[in-house]
Order: C-alpha cells, then sequence, then structure tokens
C-alpha cells in the first residue's frame, strides 16, 4: 500500500482520509505529533519565523541553537553538543575529524548507508566484516593489526532492531587498540537507563574509545543531527566541516521540539524502559504464534519471510485491517523478505493487542496455525 501522510505521525496516522493504526516509522517515543513539542515549535515559529536563514557560522545561531546544545550535553554528559541538518551527515563529521589518526575502518556489513558515503577520501582500506560477527571482525583486527583502525556499526539496525554487540567489539578495541564509531539514529532516548544509547545499555557510556553519531528525528520526535563529545572534538568539527559551516542552522520549530523532547525524557524518566518491556513481550507473543522474529530488547519487530509474496501479504492484510506495517527487502539475504513493524510508547495496549489478533487472523487464513 502505497502511503501518504495527511496527518501528524502518532500512534494512529490518516491516508487517504482513513485512519489507521501506525506500527511502522522511529517514532519510537510517541513525542512526534505530542501536543508539548508542537506547542513549543509553534512558539519558536511566532518568536523567530519559519527560518533563521544563515548558516551557524554566519548569522544563523540563535539562542534556541546555543540552549539546545547545552541541553544535549547535558543529556549525553558530555563537555559540549552540536546539533546539524541531518543525522546522515553526523557519521561523516565524526569520521572527517578522525581521519588523520586512522587508516583502516571496519565495517559492519549491514551498516548504515550513512557510515558508507560518510567514509573520507583519504581512507584506503575500508573492509567489511560478517553482520554482527565479531570473529570476523576479530579476524578482519589481526589482519590489520599495528594499523590505525575504525570499527563502525549501527547501535541499532534500523531494520532488524538487533544489537551491535558493543561489550564484545570494545574489548577487542581495547585489545588491537581500534576506535569505535557507533551510529546510534534508532537508540538514542531508546537503550540504556538514561537513554543514552547503546554504549549505555553496555555499561560503556564513559568509554573514551566511542563517537556517536547521533539524530533528533527519530526517538525525540523533532529533526536533526547531533554530535556530543569532547570540547577539542566539536570546536573541530565546527571550525573544519563544510557541511555545518555552509549549510543552513535547523529551523526555529525543530530546535524548539528538541528542547521540548529534552524536557519530557526528564519528566518521564521510565519511557523507554517501558516500551522496551511491551517490546519484549510483543516479540514474544509473535515468536509463540509461530512467527519468525528476532529476540532483540528493541522497539522495531521484524517479521521475517521467505518470500516476497508473504510480506507483501501480511502487510496488505493488515492495511485492509486499518494496520500500517510496511513489509521492505532485508538487504543482507537475498532469499529473505520482512514486514518492519514498530511499537511506540504512544500506542494503547488496546491497539497493542488489536495487532496481535490480526496478525493471528492473518495466520489463521493463510493456513498456519
Ligand atoms: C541508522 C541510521 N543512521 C542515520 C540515519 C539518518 O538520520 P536522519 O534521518 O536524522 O538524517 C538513519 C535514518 O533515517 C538511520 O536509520
Amino acid at each position: 500500500m502505497e502511503i501518504t501522510l495527511e496527518s501528524k505521525v502518532g500512534q494512529s496516522i490518516v491516508v487517504d482520509h482513513t485512519v489507521y493504526h501506525y506500527f511502522a516509522g522511529n517514532n519510537y517515543l510517541g513525542f512526534a505529533g505530542d501536543h508539548r513539542l508542537i506547542n513549543s515549535g509553534v512558539e519558536a515559529l511566532l518568536k523567530y519565523g519559519t527560518n533563521f536563514s544563515a548558516a551557524r557560522q554566519t548569522t544563523g545561531t540563535a539562542d534556541i541553537h546555543l540552549e539546545l546544545e547545552k541541553r544535549l550535553a547535558a543529556f549525553k554528559g558530555k563537555e559540549q553538543a552540536m546539533v546539524f541538518a541531518s543525522g546522515y551527515m553526523g557519521n561523516k563529521m565524526i569520521m572527517d575529524f578522525l581521519k588523520d589518526r586512522i587508516t583502516v575502518i571496519l565495517l559492519d556489513a549491514m551498516a548504515h548507508s550513512s557510515i558508507v558515503d560518510g567514509i573520507p577520501r583519504n581512507i584506503e582500506t575500508v573492509e567489511r566484516y560478517a553482520h554482527r560477527n565479531i570473529a570476523d571482525l576479530e579476524r578482519l583486527l589481526v589482519k590489520h593489526k599495528g594499523e590505525r583502525m575504525l570499527i563502525a556499526t549501527d547501535g541499532i539496525f534500523a531494520l532488524t532492531g538487533e544489537i551491535a554487540p558493543l561489550d564484545e567489539i570494545h574489548q577487542l578495541a581495547k585489545k588491537y587498540e581500534a576506535l569505535i564509531l557507533v551510529d546510534d539514529a534508532h537508540a538514542t532516548g531508546v537503550l540504556g537507563e538514561t537513554g543514552k544509547g547503546t554504549p549505555e545499555h553496555f555499561g560503556l557510556t564513559d568509554s573514551p574509545l566511542f563517537f556517536q553519531s547521533e539524530t533528533m528525528s527519530k526517538a525525540l520526535g523533532s529533526y536533526g543531527g547531533f554530535v556530543a563529545g569532547s570540547s577539542e572534538m566539536i570546536d573541530a568539527i565546527r571550525q573544519t566541516s563544510a557541511f555545518y559551516g555552509a549549510s543552513t542552522s535547523l529551523p526555529p520549530a525543530t530546535v524548539a521540539a528538541g528542547i521540548a523532547a529534552l524536557d519530557l525524557i526528564a519528566t518521564t524518566p521510565h519511557i523507554n524502559k517501558t516500551l522496551i518491556e511491551r517490546a519484549v513481550c510483543f516479540k514474544k507473543a509473535i515468536a509463540e504464534m509461530g512467527f519468525e522474529t528476532i529476540q532483540s530488547p528493541t522497539p522495531i519487530m521484524p517479521l521475517f519471510f521467505d518470500s516476497e509474496r508473504e510480506a507483501t501479504g501480511l502487510s496488505d492484510f493488515l492495511a485492509r485491517h486499518k494496520i500500517i506495517a510496511p513489509a521492505v527487502k532485508y538487504p543482507v539475504k537475498l532469499e529473505q523478505f520482512m514486514v518492519r513493524m514498530t511499537l511506540s510508547a504512544a500506542h494503547t495496549q488496546d491497539q497493542i493487542n488489536y495487532l496481535l489478533e490480526t496478525l493471528n487472523a492473518w495466520r489463521k487464513e493463510n493456513g498456519r496455525n
């Protein structure tokens, strides 16, 4: 089913004048569409207008950019943070900062395209290790021992909801003196006791080996990328990144929504934990029904199928029952197809029960019970 939104994104959406339960997208904490973010955005629009109309390094820095960056740094427990117009660019900005310190990049085979696109031109050796495969990563670390290596991976993988084994990757990075880039686009606000992402999930928040690229566009319900870290790194990126220096600063409503999201995280500290508990229960229930899924503690809930016909068949069946959950192609295994469902803190238990009932009804109708 082709989806053209006619509403804001919440636990439900409107498509073609019809309300659908929305189990897609990346609105994990339910902040996109939350009235508190909307109200903050509206106030900022009224005060500052639609656009700051200049790059940060010229006249595009507003007081609210500085406030947001201060708040993000505090949220992450880092010296400084910087925001910019796209989470996609964060990996490039970090790797450009590191480029004179590294000669080899070792990539997870399923690393997001923003990591691949962001690899600096001067890096001659880029190798891929099998997806989440620690033995294969160690093989490459041994091969390049003595060289200056960066391991690059997603924290949570966007399609499957798997978590990168950062604890083991960290052990190896220490052993072979490598650095680690984590694209935590899907983990910010979601993983870790306080939502700091995948390193926090593994109790590694303070490790100096990690460089994290993050976004406000998913769980935080706003838009735009951010990097938090040492003053040395943030100052250097601000001074050298052409993307930062020569692109228009984040617009007022987006900045204000980002600040409001951090307020919400501070006032609802267990929101991510509750979300993950519900996702874990849901994944158990669908596995018991007989679906093939992955039991990772994240709100991305994949269902795997051997044929595209089955995956699109289920997605269409759900749409006929007013549920949106798209079929997508799983890029690693050619023969595997999936329906990617996501859970949001905004979903009601009734909606979740209805999704489970409808999945069960599909199984019955397709002779799988
Ligand atoms: C893993 C990952 N990294 C980076 C991005 C880019 O973030 P943004 O949409 O904020 O540009 C995305 C997604 O959209 C993503 O899934």
